[in-house]
């Protein structure tokens, strides 16, 4: 989502970015310096003269966070008391946490506002949630004025397709590509908010804009899509069609997420862009 991110504020800010690894996509190249999130100094180096920190490193795997938990943890909490130590040196004026919906866990209605229960289901929501207390304790102790984002399924065609990590998306349009089958697992109509990374960086860039801070936004479409009406997009616009293969389903796996959207609406006068077809079709360009 980083790249996004330079692409949609290189007119408007200065951006620079910090990474463990070296960027590949054109828009970050030549701004990103590497330094670990969890390295404290390093971090209030890279963040010395800023007006912004957007704080979107993370170990982002639910699966991995289920195999090291202490790595996960490591990461999203340690490394975003880093990144917070190093905008409350710098004096910011926002420090902008990207979190997630996986805080909420199984939702227990939808769509899921911003009151609903925060009741993590994996180790990867717990480490975030954590995250997401500490961006409040920063405020309330030493007046960093945050503003927390809390991305739906976001999906993106510069996501590495060899990571074994990788989502819904990223491995159906692998799949499709390769003329592999579509693993749909069981019945296939649970539902999620998608939305393209490029509508997330554009979501950011309005609240490193907006006055607003101490508040809370989920980041989605409003829109649910089932796995089956994803599948059957993909079968309209890949170029070669695709095979269904139907699998069992995922263990725990929550059945319908998406996301309330009003207060995003309201706050940022943020909607999303581009459309779920649209989006896809960047796969196959
Ligand atoms: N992809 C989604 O659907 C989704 C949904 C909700 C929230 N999010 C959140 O959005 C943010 C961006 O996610 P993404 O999907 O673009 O993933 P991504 O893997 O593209 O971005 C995460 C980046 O963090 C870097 N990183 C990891 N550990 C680091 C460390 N210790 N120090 C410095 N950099 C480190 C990685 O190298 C990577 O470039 C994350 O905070 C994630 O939790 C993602």
């Amino acid at each position: 989502m980083a790249s996004y991110l330079f692409e949609e504020m290189e007119d408007s800010h200065e951006v620079m970015g910090v990474d463990i690894h070296p960027p590949v996509h054109a828009a970050a190249i030549g701004k990103v310096k590497q330094v670990d999130i969890r390295d404290v100094e390093g971090m209030i180096e890279a963040a010395h003269g800023c007006d912004a920190v957007v704080h979107t490193a993370a170990q982002v795997s639910v699966q991995r966070s289920t195999e090291d938990p202490s790595g996960d943890a490591d990461t999203n909490v340690l490394g975003t008391i880093g990144a917070l130590r190093a905008a409350q040196a710098a004096g910011v004026q926002k420090f902008v946490y990207i979190s997630t919906a996986a805080v909420y866990g199984d939702p227990q209605c939808v769509p899921v506002d911003e009151q609903h229960p925060l009741s993590p289901k994996s180790f990867y929501g717990a480490s975030k949630l954590c995250g997401e207390h500490y961006v409040r304790a920063f405020g309330s102790t030493f007046g960093l004025p945050w503003f927390i984002i809390r991305p739906f399924n976001f999906y993106s065609p510069r996501a590495d397709p060899k990571s074994p990590y990788s989502g819904v998306i990223t491995k159906f349009s692998q799949a499709a590509k390769a003329g592999m089958p579509l693993r749909i697992e069981g019945d296939g109509l649970q539902t999620r908010d998608f939305l393209h990374a490029r509508d997330v960086a554009r979501m950011v860039h309005l609240a490193v804009r907006s006055e607003t801070v101490g508040e809370v936004v989920n980041c989605g479409s409003g829109r649910g899509t089932s796995i089956r009406e994803l599948a059957n997009v993909f079968g309209e616009i890949a170029p070669e069609g695709v095979k269904i293969e139907n699998v069992p389903p995922r263990r725990s796996d929550i059945r319908d997420s998406v996301a309330e959207v009003s207060r995003a609406r309201c706050l940022l006068g943020f909607e999303t862009e581009v459309g779920l077809r649209e989006g896809l079709l960047t796969f196959f360009e």
